[in-house]
């Protein structure tokens, strides 16, 4: 298999998600000074994990482009979990990407403790020999769900998938932190929302 030239449109719909997302970002802080989108990052998934993941849901090569979902990944982090959803709304409504699965692993969190919100979408790749659909993931996750996900990676990459059960359960305590982080900043956001509302109502009946 020659991964290189494989790859190399997964390599570019990344680039070009990572844009087209990213843009979102630098429009809403321009014009509403506030955007629900924190971060935006990209990676097409190593060959060696390509591998094990294929070996391990008995994925023959040749039908990975439409069997493994993940060779192109985004993750998109927000500031709070309200900003989740509009950000899914967005993908929903762009014309030149179509979702064609998404899971809700915040309504229903992963018995590990995983919080985040996953899109699947179909992305026309415009190549040299001609439109290329390729399937990328978009992660969509708050900064603590982000934290917590990244943490518990590197437990599970560093115990090779056997967290000793002692770190289990702190590790979900730790997911249930995160979780109270989130509704904390939630509520800081909201009280702030209605001082700022109140505050301009007030400008207004003074004028
Ligand atoms: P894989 O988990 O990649 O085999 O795919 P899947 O078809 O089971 O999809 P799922 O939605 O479960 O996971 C997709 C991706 O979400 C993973 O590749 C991870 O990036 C992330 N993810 C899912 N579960 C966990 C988890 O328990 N911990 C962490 N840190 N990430 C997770
Ligand atoms: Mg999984």
């Amino acid at each position: 298999m020659e991964w290189d030239v494989f790859l190399a449109p997964y390599r570019q719909a990344v680039d070009e998600l990572k844009v087209k997302l990213g843009g979102y970002r630098d429009f809403y802080r321009i014009a509403l000074r506030d955007s629900p989108i924190e971060s935006v990052t990209g990676r097409v998934k190593p060959v060696a994990s390509i591998l094990e993941k294929a070996g391990r849901r008995g994925i023959p090569l040749s039908q990975l482009s439409t069997r493994m979902q993940d060779l192109a990944g985004l993750r998109v982090t927000c500031q709070f979990v309200d900003d989740i959803m509009k950000v899914v709304e967005m993908i929903r409504s762009r014309t030149d990407m179509h979702v064609v699965e998404e899971k809700d692993y915040i309504k229903e969190k992963k018995e590990s403790g995983y919080r985040s919100y996953h899109v699947v979408v179909q992305y026309p790749l415009q190549t040299i020999t001609g439109e290329k659909k390729i399937l990328a993931e978009i992660q969509v996750r708050t900064l603590a769900m982000n934290f917590w996900a990244t943490i518990e990676h590197s437990l599970n990459y560093k115990y090779q998938g056997n967290i000793p059960a002692d770190v289990k359960t702190r590790l979900l305590r730790a997911a249930e932190a995160a979780f109270r982080l989130d509704e904390e900043m939630s509520q800081i956001r909201e009280e702030i929302l209605t001082a700022q509302q109140h505050f301009s109502q007030k400008k207004t009946d003074e004028e």
